[in-house]
């Protein structure tokens, strides 16, 4: 049965997505125009080393011009944002991403509140989540819940009327997924239960689903009795957990035991290589429109 093909194809939808992107560069290019992005790193987290160094190669493949800024994990909240204002001020930066986790000292709410919307490219500003809630399409959309948008767009799955689950209220992915998926038109107009650390029964909740999108942050939450036979699964979790067996005695694991999910569902991400390359094929999409 696991066999069978019901996979949703992250890493070629990425690949459909860069190369509209990519035109789209070039037609910036013949006005003189270089799409510029600006990445901030605060600190040695592993993980963001790996993700931003991931970004800037994107980048330059698609011929978008960036720069990562990194700063010690002693660095002040009042140098951080005066960096920020010094790339705001800047007009050959298009767009400005401040890596997640910041240090402890450091709110982050100060700092994502603090890079010009315009530049916002992570749509982290509470004008643009304030203008994906109202449905306005100016601003910019997160990048890691609009990846997964067009992952169930570009895969035909039925979104008007749909019944879906989100689990996680994080302000990253949780939170802008269910705004964007109850907007009323088309490819959403969804039913979005959003489950958290208190929702009573999360079970009954997710067999109730069309679509489950896991984000959060539990290894291999969803399992096989909580889904309904048919149901369209997206993982969209990124847990690091020991494993002796492994090379450097950890590996990565998503929200969901793909292995006894995947008989069932309908259609499902495998993990990786379904929402991450999306959320990194968002931002250059969204670097570009900044430029544009
Ligand atoms: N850390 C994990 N995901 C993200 C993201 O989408 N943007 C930023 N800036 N940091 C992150």
């Amino acid at each position: 049965m696991s066999s069978r093909n019901n996979l949703i194809d992250g890493r070629a939808i990425a690949q459909q997505i860069h190369l509209e992107t990519s035109a789209r560069v070039s037609a910036l290019a013949k006005r003189g125009i270089q799409p510029g992005l600006v990445f901030i790193r605060v600190g040695e987290d592993p993980a963001s080393q790996v993700y931003v160094g991931m970004k800037e190669k994107k980048c330059a493949e698609l011929g978008i011009r960036s720069v990562t800024q990194v700063l010690p994990g002693s660095t002040s909240q009042s140098e951080l944002v005066g960096m920020i204002d010094s790339f705001n001020a800047d007009p050959q930066w298009h767009g400005i991403l401040v890596q997640a986790p910041l240090p402890r000292h450091i709110d982050p709410a100060t700092i994502y509140s603090r890079v010009a919307p315009s530049k916002d490219v992570d749509g982290f500003h509470p004008l643009n989540v304030g203008r994906l809630m109202l449905g306005d399409p100016t601003g910019f959309t997160p990048c890691t819940p609009g990846g997964v948008h067009e992952l169930l767009i570009r895969s035909k799955v039925q979104l008007e009327g749909a019944e879906v689950v989100v689990l996680g209220r994080g302000n990253i992915v949780g939170k802008p997924m269910a705004a964007l998926l109850v907007q009323k038109g088309r490819n959403a107009n969804c039913t979005v239960t959003l489950c958290h650390s208190a929702t009573r029964d999360i079970p009954t909740h997710c067999r109730r689903a069309d679509i489950v999108i896991a984000a959060m942050g539990v290894p291999a939450f969803l399992k096989a009795d909580m889904i309904r036979p048919g149901a369209v699964v997206i993982d969209v979790g990124v847990n690091r957990i020991p494993d002796p067996t492994a090379r450097g005695g950890s590996r990565l694991v998503g929200d969901v035991d793909f292995a006894e999910v995947q008989p069932k569902a309908g259609l499902i991400t495998p993990n990786p290589g379904g929402v991450g390359p999306m959320t990194i094929a968002m931002l250059l999409a969204n670097t570009v429109r900044a430029a544009e």
